[in-house]
């Protein structure tokens, strides 16, 4: 077939970026991504003029065909929706399951929970600090499909599906504000609260490439994080990445944040399961603690009930 003069200008543009063998690779993969999205997961963009010229500006492919789950975050949150519908299913009540993302990012986790319950199943919303996470993962959720919850829109025509759909919103807050529940205007209790928080040590981010540190707020990254002392963080917890798993499981105590059958799902980094689960079992009193190993038999989630 002949290429159409779109096409062939597009190839030289990015051949001229990357070469021109990556780049016939490349935008092979963009289109399979816009034509047939794999399973639970969306292109962040909506046509491969946009991917290009994202990709000619310097931005990593992955971050572009996909809302950056990675592997192992994917692996998971798939595993945790198999959960969720196993909680549905028990329900008394026909209701939707509410689900909390903390540190949502792209939102990527609970819009693969979305996309993979049955429609009008449940509700999620995300919540991060950053301005540009929080418009990225709303956007996200419209490139899914997937719509904002009834009493976010002012405009009426809009409800009347809103019963046969799965929704998303994010929302700014502050998750170590002491004032965080209101500030987010959180509604518990949740059946599903889910986090991949910053969980990297200091001295290890120090150590990452530039090509990391240059893409990634490192908001995102650090575990401990400047400026933010914790008062009840023990000392022995110090420097470690755990600032955010405390502040959860201090969450989730003091708010009641989690329903009596619901799931807390918190992804860890290397090492970190053990404090992880010494932590909710200490602070938030939970129960049937698991950890879950990821495909490369790392443990990277703590799966835990009350
Ligand atoms: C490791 S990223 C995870 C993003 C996403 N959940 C994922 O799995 O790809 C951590 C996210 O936490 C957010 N974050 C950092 N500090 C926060 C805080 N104090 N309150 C709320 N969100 C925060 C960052 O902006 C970033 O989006």
């Amino acid at each position: 077939m002949m290429q159409s003069r779109a096409a062939s200008s597009l190839l030289a543009q990015l051949s001229r970026a990357i070469g021109h063998e990556s780049a016939q690779n490349e935008l092979r993969w963009m289109r399979q991504t816009l034509d047939t999205p794999p399973a639970g997961i969306c292109p962040t963009a909506r046509s491969v003029e946009e991917m290009v010229s994202r990709r000619i500006r310097g931005e990593p492919l992955q971050y572009i065909l996909v809302l950056i789950p990675r592997p192992e975050t994917e692996d998971w949150a798939l595993r945790l929706a198999d959960l969720a519908r196993d909680t549905l299913r028990s329900l008394t009540t026909n209701r939707p399951l509410s689900i909390l993302d903390l540190c949502t990012g792209t939102g990527c986790i609970p819009l693969l929970l979305l996309r993979t319950l049955p429609a009008g199943s449940a509700h999620a919303t995300g919540i991060d600090i950053s301005e540009d996470a929080v418009s990225l993962a709303q956007e996200n959720a419209d490139l899914c499909g997937i719509s904002v919850p009834a009493d976010n829109i002012p405009h009426p025509n809009k409800r009347s599906r809103q019963s046969e759909e799965n929704t998303f919103k994010s929302v700014l807050a502050d998750l170590m504000h002491p004032d965080f529940v209101r500030k987010a205007r959180l509604a518990p209790p949740y059946d599903v609260i889910t986090s991949n928080p910053p969980y990297i040590p200091q001295v290890e981010y120090d150590r990452l490439p530039a090509s990391v540190k240059g893409y990634e707020d490192v908001r995102a990254l650090v575990g401990d994080p400047a400026g933010v002392a914790l008062p009840t963080l023990p000392a022995a917890d110090r420097d470690k990445g755990l600032t955010f798993y405390h502040r959860i499981a201090e969450l989730v105590r003091d708010h009641d944040l989690l329903a009596a059958e619901g799931t807390l799902a918190l992804e860890v980094g290397d090492g970190q399961a053990q404090d992880v689960a010494a932590i909710l079992e200490g602070k938030a009193a939970m129960r049937r603690i698991d950890v879950w190993r990821d495909p490369w038999e790392k443990e990277r989630v703590v799966v835990a009930h009350r």
